[in-house]
């Protein structure tokens, strides 16, 4: 798209309305097609990508995508993560220039397709588990989660305005923002762990040991890849290999709605970022309100990095 219109695009552009399914906050256009989100068709060789978001999910898929293709770095640049695997909920409409149907993108995908999803367990089209997909479902601190949430939330015109620090902080705690709670989503993927075919990883562990992480997404895959092969894969998929990719650092897709200049989508890819973030007081409130939110779960985070 000419430069010219690119700016125009930016200057019309507003952001998303919002509304609810079951209680859980989505973009307006996702509530619109919900029916049809519902009622999606998986296959059984489908692999999903689940995830709250920020928690890691482009990470995972480029993961995924080069087991899959055997550390093959020309084929997954192929086209953009946006592209390669479709984000099932998300629909723009034909009305907008940067109009997207997960739905239509995986309907015209050949298999084995890979996925991509952010909603909360309940929320998840009945068909995956009928055909017992596998799911790979990455978790990542609450802290370091919403605080890339509300850059992303800055950068990104298709997403609310998220306001100021401190009131995106308490829209986080209460819930209120895309895809509903973080809490009740990170417990929601771990109590259906037990009784689905569900790979739960977390983020701070593959930054801290990508290559024992690697090997449990490898294996989960049924897949078999030499050394040299794993080795490779490691390597594209550090922060700053996937940070210089145009087909995973989103510099190609949402032209005009993504604004890389207030804060790149490949934004520090680190563990602890909130310290930078949070206040003394603010950070007490919400410790205190998270032991509460995860007292009746098994699911434990390293909080302490
Ligand atoms: P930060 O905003 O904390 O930097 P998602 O893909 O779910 O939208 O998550 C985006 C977050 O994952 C961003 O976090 C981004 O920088 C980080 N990320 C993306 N690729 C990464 C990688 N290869 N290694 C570590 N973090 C990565």
């Amino acid at each position: 798209m000419a430069l010219d219109k690119m700016e125009d695009l930016s200057l019309t552009v507003t952001r998303a309305e919002t509304d609810e399914v079951e209680g859980i906050t989505l973009a307006k256009p996702i509530c619109s097609i919900w029916d049809q989100v519902w009622n999606f068709k998986a296959k059984p060789d489908d692999l999903l990508v689940a995830t709250y978001a920020k928690a890691g999910t482009t990470w995972t898929q480029e993961i995924v995508d080069m087991i899959q293709n055997n550390g093959d770095i020309e084929k997954c640049r192929r086209a953009s993560t946006y592209t390669r695997h479709p984000f099932i909920e998300w629909y723009i409409p034909k009305s907008s220039p940067q109009s997207y149907s997960g739905l239509e993108l995986a309907e015209a995908m050949p298999s084995p397709r890979i996925l991509k999803t952010h909603l909360p367990v309940q929320l998840l089209p009945p068909s995956f588990w009928e055909q017992n997909c596998k799911i790979i479902y990455m978790a990542r601190n609450a802290k370091d989660n919403l605080v890339s949430y509300y850059h992303f939330h800055r950068m990104n015109k298709a997403l609310p305005d998220p306001g100021s620090w401190e009131n995106f902080l308490e829209k986080f705690m209460a819930g209120k923002v895309l895809w509903g709670s973080w809490y009740d989503h990170v417990k929601g993927w771990w109590k259906a762990k037990d009784k689905h075919n569900i790979l739960y990883l977390f983020y701070e562990d593959m930054k801290e040991n990508p290559k024992h992480e690697i090997q449990k997404i490898v294996k989960f895959m049924k897949k078999d890849i030499e050394e040299e092969v794993l080795n490779q894969i490691i390597h594209y998929t550090t922060f700053d290999i996937m940070k210089d990719n145009p087909m995973a650092n989103y510099t190609k897709d949402f032209v005009g709605i993504m604004d890389h200049s207030i804060s790149p989508f490949m934004r520090k890819g680190v563990v602890g970022d909130w310290k930078n973030h949070f206040t003394v007081a603010q950070n007490e409130k919400f410790n205190e309100d998270y032991k509460k939110k995860m007292a009746d779960t098994s699911l434990v985070f390293r909080t302490e990095l």
